[in-house]
């Protein structure tokens, strides 16, 4: 059979025209680094939108992935498996909640989640109780549930009617909250530090009064993991040291290591809420992906790379303070492990554009803010290279 090109033609001819790839063919990766079909090495700030947690080639992820791939690569949740139940029972130790569902994207936890939220209001007698909140800046996904609570209208315009009964609360905006949530409400869904939104966290006070609030009307807090979890901020979940207490957490993207695996964890409050057949799907907990897991969250422990992203992340965020001293064009870091955002000037794809000629990886979130997502285990001085990159494209902006 004829090769076909991989160029920016041949990919407007076969796909639907919903992604702008970046102008590269990757083919491997080795660390932190992806390799271009041409051999070109790139440094991976982004790895996979925050899935390659433990960058390219981990050995570990590797041989769970082929032992398991060997054994068995599906059978469908009609059966019981071993690493599904395995993976189970470490989230729910993380976590301290009580019952685990599992998926295959973060949308899917999303539509999961707002299930269970509106079974669980309806089981509570209360039939009017069915609305489900969220926040302004916020994303949770595309499939209907997930795109009726993001919030930015790019992402719905065209797609209406989206889901009834649900609402925005405007981030950290105690007032506004107290306006919205009322008896009626069944949940509200928050990121506690915001991915796509530009890398912004709840408020303490926020989360208290929310709790308050919770406690008044009977509501479930979601907690939407999705991009902040597993490690990322430097806690397994971002929400503990805000100790904002959900009844209900998504976790995806690096939760497979790189597979297709995602998981909803419930508190007691929900643990009934879901009988045979309610909901489910085909592939959710696929025993390849949940090995790949369990090898993902036993590396993130060996290697202690919480820790490591605590560090390496405040390393990164001193460093970028230390340009934005030098360059106008940056006008705020925002920094919680290695989730880190920084808002500049001009539209943020200038600047991912440039970086890319030089052969790192960075993506553009929110029109202005650079967002750096690199691999947990990425040294500092891999850093310091996106960070040399950087300094050379602001001052020869400046120069120039
Ligand atoms: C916070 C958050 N929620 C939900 C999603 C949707 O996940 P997926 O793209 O796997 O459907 C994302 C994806 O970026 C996300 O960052």
């Amino acid at each position: 059979m004829k090769q076909l090109p991989i160029t920016r033609e041949t990919e407007e001819q076969l796909f639907f025209h919903n992604y702008a790839r970046l102008p590269i063919a990757v083919s491997h990766g080795e660390g932190v680094w992806l390799v271009g079909d041409d051999g070109t090495r790139y440094l991976d700030m982004l790895s996979g939108i925050g899935v390659n947690a433990l960058g390219y080639g981990d050995k570990r992820l590797l041989a769970a992935i082929s032992d398991q791939a060997a054994k068995l690569i599906h059978a469908s949740n009609l059966f019981m498996m071993q690493p599904q139940f395995e993976l189970a029972a470490k989230l729910l130790e993380l976590s301290g909640l009580s019952k685990v569902f599992f998926a295959n994207s973060g949308t899917e936890a999303i539509e999961a989640a707002i299930k269970m939220a509106r079974k669980w209001a309806a089981q509570s007698g209360d039939q009017h109780k069915k609305e489900v909140l969220s926040l302004s800046n916020c994303f949770h996904g595309r499939t209907y549930g997930a795109l009726s609570l993001t919030a930015k209208a790019k992402y719905s315009d065209g797609f209406e009617p989206l889901l009834p009964e649900t609402g925005m609360i405007t981030f950290n905006d105690i007032t506004d909250l107290e306006a919205k949530v009322s008896a009626k409400t069944a949940a509200v869904f928050i990121e506690v530090v915001q991915g796509e939104g530009g890398i912004h966290r709840i408020s303490q006070p926020f989360i208290e009064r929310l709790k308050e609030l919770r406690q008044q009307y009977n509501f479930l807090i979601v907690a939407d993991e999705i991009q902040a979890g597993c490690g990322r901020t430097g806690t397994f979940f971002s929400y503990t040291p805000l100790n904002a207490d959900p009844d209900l957490v998504c976790l995806a993207k690096p939760l497979g290591g790189g597979l297709p695996l995602s998981a909803v964890i419930g508190s007691e409050k929900v643990a009934d809420v879901l009988s045979y057949g309610n909901h489910g799907t085909t592939f959710g907990g696929n025993p390849v992906a949940c090995a790949a897991g369990i090898a993902m969250i036993n590396a993130i422990d060996e290697d202690r790379l919480m820790e490591r992203a605590a560090a390496t992340g405040s390393y990164i965020h001193d460093k970028l303070k230390q340009l934005a001293a030098k360059y106008p064009q940056i006008l705020e870091i925002r920094q919680y492990g290695l989730m880190i955002g920084m808002t500049v000037d001009k539209e943020a794809k200038y600047y991912v554009e440039k970086a890319l000629l030089k052969r790192v990886i960075v993506n553009a979130t929110s029109v202005n803010i650079i967002r750096l997502l690199p691999p947990l285990n990425i040294t500092t001085e891999e850093a310091q290279l996106c960070i040399d990159t950087l300094d050379e494209i602001f001052s020869e902006e400046t120069a120039g």
